[in-house]
């Protein structure tokens, strides 16, 4: 049997079997199912303020630059609004994703959720008026007078554009202000970059086929006290044409059911990471990636594991 989407997890049975005593005993299995399911996700906290991200979060490059049809965006409205219902929080976008940011505005306008969610964008321009433009015109697209968090994106125009989102924090417009990156040919300016400026969050790619950040910037960013969102979690899909339609291995039941939880606990497995934010355009992929944001932790030994394990597999 497949194990991607089965109603009950062996780590749900584990949990179930330790409340089995109280919940069946009063002939409540289905409360004692629906309670061991909906259980909260972990969370971690953003270390410049305390407040508490759930796990996992969702990113909307590429799925989310679709039209106007309904037809086009109702898989994503149901996404957007079971994404809270799940104990999920935060959505990460840009105005460089086509029409993403205004496709999330929308339809988290329309589903009525805006104060349930962390809204995480960025900006991407060179030049300083061009740059405050498109912050501006980022309020407008995702309807709303407060943006929790705001990245330069990938580097661009950082010296004259942090002070700015340092401004706008500082007036309550922003929350958060942070940097993004998601190439190693960038790492050696971003480090430079992590050991002077004061940020609250930083966000770079690591997965199981990219795992450099662990080096240094995840440590450093531990160091700093910044928080990390974690993009291309999946190297945009690549992990799971290598798993291929093989099982999970049996050692690594206790922290996943699927693949997409595997490599995500995988990231999950180092403290420094705060929220791995996979591009999730698909309820059961929804499902399946705040599965991650559940159970045990891999520890440093756990995740070795997991390494030795995926460069096993034929490539
Ligand atoms: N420099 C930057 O700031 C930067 C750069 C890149 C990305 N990002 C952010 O990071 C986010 C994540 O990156 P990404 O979306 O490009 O790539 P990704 O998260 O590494 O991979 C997304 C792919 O994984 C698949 N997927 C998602 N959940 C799955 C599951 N549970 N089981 C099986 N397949 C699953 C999706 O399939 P389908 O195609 O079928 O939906 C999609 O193709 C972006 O959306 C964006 O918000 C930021």
């Amino acid at each position: 049997m497949s194990r991607k989407f089965n109603l009950f997890s062996r780590r749900d049975m584990l949990k179930i079997s330790a409340g089995a005593g109280a919940g069946l005993a009063l002939g409540n299995w289905s409360v004692f199912a629906q309670n061991s399911q909906s259980s909260g996700l972990i969370q971690r906290a953003i270390p410049s303020s305390g407040e508490r991200l759930p796990l996992v979060g969702i990113g909307t490059a590429r799925r989310y630059n679709v039209g106007t049809s309904a037809e086009e965006r109702a898989p994503l409205k149901e996404v957007l609004k079971r994404l809270p219902e799940l104990g999920g929080k935060l959505i990460d976008t840009a105005p460089s994703y086509g029409t993403a940011e205004t496709v999330v505005g929308d339809l988290v306008r329309d589903i009525g959720n805006r104060d349930r969610l962390f809204i995480a964008t960025k900006v991407r321009k060179q030049d300083l008026a061009d740059a405050k433009k498109e912050i501006e015109q980022s309020f407008e697209i995702l309807h709303t007078d407060k943006i929790d968090l705001i990245q330069v994106h990938n580097l661009v125009g950082l010296d004259d554009v942090l002070p700015v989102l340092r401004e706008m924090k500082a007036a309550g417009r922003i929350r958060y202000v942070g940097v993004s990156t998601s190439s190693g040919r960038q790492y050696a300016d971003f480090i430079k970059m992590m050991e002077i400026e004061d940020l609250d969050f930083i966000q770079v790619n690591y997965s199981m086929t990219s795992r450099t950040a662990a080096e240094r910037i995840l440590p450093l960013a531990r160091d700093r006290g910044m928080a990390v969102l974690v993009n291309l979690p999946y190297s945009r899909g690549r992990v799971f044409q290598r798993a291929g339609d093989r099982a999970i291995p049996d050692w690594a039941a206790d922290y996943a059911d699927t693949w997409g939880q595997f490599f995500l606990k995988y990231i999950l497995a180092n403290p420094a990471v705060t929220c791995v934010i996979p591009g999730t355009a698909k309820i059961k992929y929804l499902e399946d990636n705040l599965g991650a944001a559940r159970g045990p932790m891999p520890d440093a030994a756990i995740q070795k594991r997991m390494e030795q394990f995926y460069d096993a597999l034929p490539s």
